[in-house]
């Protein structure tokens, strides 16, 4: 399995944000982990330009059709992406995506020859109610589809109670969900489900990489806020590199 870090500019970036890919494809460009950065679809063409491997933030379930305003899988491949999110914590809120859809959105990305990084995490009220398991549980089963492969499926666990705050579990913590996650995958995977990346994400930086990439069973991060500049994002694929 090669480990990956997945940066996910969110609703940030524009042209003069791409000097920042170059110069991560410059020093990163021969990583021996895989290095996405996921980004606005007004930018993917020229994303991919530089040579870095590009995913798409979320996508429709639909190939094609009358959906003002929604991307396509196929179109965010089109653009030179290889990868796409879906399930964001963010697109779950914000935009009231169940689980169900994700896992249509999961399907339509590999449709279109994309990886897909399928996300899952509990919000505060439910880890404070010490129901993160029974949480994380029930998203895998219903947003990821029977057909995922380690080769074509990534999964993200990112508490939202995490995400852009700069607060993050405890290393037992992130070690006790992701074996717990692992054990999961693997009853219903088997072989494939021990093969598929776990990544963590949740105000991943580099003070605190090395301590998170440490731990068994997180093969790799989603880094939001820190995957924006090339000076906070290098030191974080530097750390996963040394822990690979
Ligand atoms: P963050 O975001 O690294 O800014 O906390 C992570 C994410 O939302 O994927």
């Amino acid at each position: 399995m090669r480990k990956l870090v997945a940066g996910n500019w969110k609703m940030n970036g524009t042209s003069a944000d791409l000097p920042q890919l170059n110069a991560l494809a410059d020093q990163h460009g021969d990583a021996s982990v895989d290095v996405v950065i996921c980004g606005p679809a007004t930018l993917l063409s020229r994303m991919a330009d530089t040579g870095l491997s590009i995913g798409g933030e979320d996508c429709h379930p639909s190939s094609s059709g009358a959906y003002t305003g929604d991307i396509s899988a196929a179109m965010i491949a089109d653009t030179g992406a290889t990868y796409v999110i879906t399930g964001h914590s963010e697109r779950r809120t914000d935009h009231n995506e169940d689980d169900a859809l994700i896992a249509s959105k999961a399907t339509a990305g590999w449709n279109a020859g994309l990886h897909v990084i399928i996300c899952i995490g509990e919000s505060e009220a439910q880890y404070r109610a010490g129901e993160t398991l029974d949480i994380l549980r029930a998203q895998m089963d219903q947003s990821i589809p029977d057909a995922a492969t380690a080769e074509t499926t990534t999964i993200a666990y990112e508490p939202i109670w995490a995400i852009g705050t700069g607060l993050t579990p405890t290393a037992e913590e992130i070690s006790a969900v992701h074996a717990a996650l692992r054990v999961h995958l693997e009853a219903r995977f088997g072989a494939e489900g021990s093969a598929m990346r776990l990544l963590y994400g949740g105000s991943v930086k580099a003070s605190n990489a090395d301590e998170i990439f440490a731990l068994a069973n997180v093969d790799g991060a989603l880094v939001g806020g820190a995957s924006l500049k090339a000076t906070d994002f290098s030191p974080i694929i530097t750390a996963l590199e040394a822990s690979a």
